[in-house]
């Protein structure tokens, strides 16, 4: 039987607010925070600008791409770029930044109480 058969599901704690999230593996980081409502830093989603750039506490990731914007150093000691890496165990990430999105059915409710004159 294939790992296909069995959906791998991987959990991710920044620091150091504690929030977590799920994820498949499939998705990058920054992909499935957005999925579970979270805007982490980000700007080219590409691996290259760094605005991304937080560090790995514990678990292990492989990248979307081959080559992404950390030196040798950086990536010895921990650094990752969220918006090109995806999850292959539970992560431990510190130095994130981030924002709640509003859920989408608060922000339709908001639309209707401001149409009855609110
Ligand atoms: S958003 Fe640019 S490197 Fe991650």
């Amino acid at each position: 039987m294939s790992t296909a058969d069995h959906p791998r599901s991987f959990t991710i704690t920044l620091l150091p607010s504690q929030r977590s999230f799920a994820s498949t593996g499939q998705t990058t980081i920054l992909e499935a925070a957005a999925l579970a409502g979270l805007r982490l830093s980000s700007s080219c989603r590409n691996g290259t600008c760094r605005s991304c750039l937080c560090r790995l506490v514990d678990g292990t990731l492989q990248y979307r791409i081959d080559w992404p914007g950390l030196s040798a150093d950086e990536k010895a000691t921990g650094w990752i770029l969220p918006c090109v890496a995806l999850p292959t165990s539970d992560l431990i990430i510190d130095q994130v930044d981030f924002l709640e999105m509003p859920d989408p059915a608060n922000i339709a409710e908001t639309k209707r109480a401001r149409g009855r004159g609110f």
